[in-house]
């Protein structure tokens, strides 16, 4: 699967000489067939935090999945000076959005429930934390272009698995 998607990007001027627009990584995002989609190489689940699975990565965007179990979350985080693309594959994935407060932590702003096959972009500044609520497996196909970096503010600490 991933390679056919890929392909969609790479074979154009956007996502290989430069960074992907929102509106681009949208058009992407509607091309994308779920029902012929297998991302079941890239679907390894964590029962500590969810897993962040590379397909691809270049200077100019990176393509991700991401598999959260039921109740796991990310951190409250921007995106530095990336776009974020989110698609849902599987399961249901819900996004609280925050507000940037001057001094002292984000507000909470809204929340949002998307669906197999939604589509939502967050850009730069803004501020959220996706978390599945659901009873299933949640699968998410990210494009984050440029890719993500030492830009990005977490507001919370990053899940991580447990060391012993
Ligand atoms: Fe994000």
């Amino acid at each position: 699967m991933a390679l056919k998607l890929l392909d969609q990007i790479l074979q154009g001027e956007s996502g290989t000489t430069r960074s992907m627009t929102a509106d681009e990584m949208k058009e992407w995002a509607r091309s994308v067939d779920l029902d012929s989609l297998c991302v079941k190489d890239y679907c390894a689940t964590n029962a500590e935090c969810y897993t962040r699975n590379r397909v691809h990565q270049n200077d100019h965007f990176e393509l991700v999945v991401i598999c959260w179990k039921p109740g796991q979350e990310s951190a409250i985080h921007d995106h530095g000076v990336s776009n974020c693309l989110y698609l849902v594959v599987s399961g249901e994935m819900v996004e609280d959005r925050f507000r940037a407060v001057p001094e002292g932590d984000p507000e909470p702003t809204e929340s949002c429930t998307y669906q197999r096959g939604d589509i939502t972009v967050a850009v730069g500044a803004e501020i959220h934390r996706i978390a599945n609520r659901g009873a299933e497996n949640l699968v998410t196909l990210h494009i984050y272009s440029p890719p993500l970096d030492e830009n990005v503010t977490m507001f919370t600490p990053i899940p991580r698995p447990k060391t012993s």
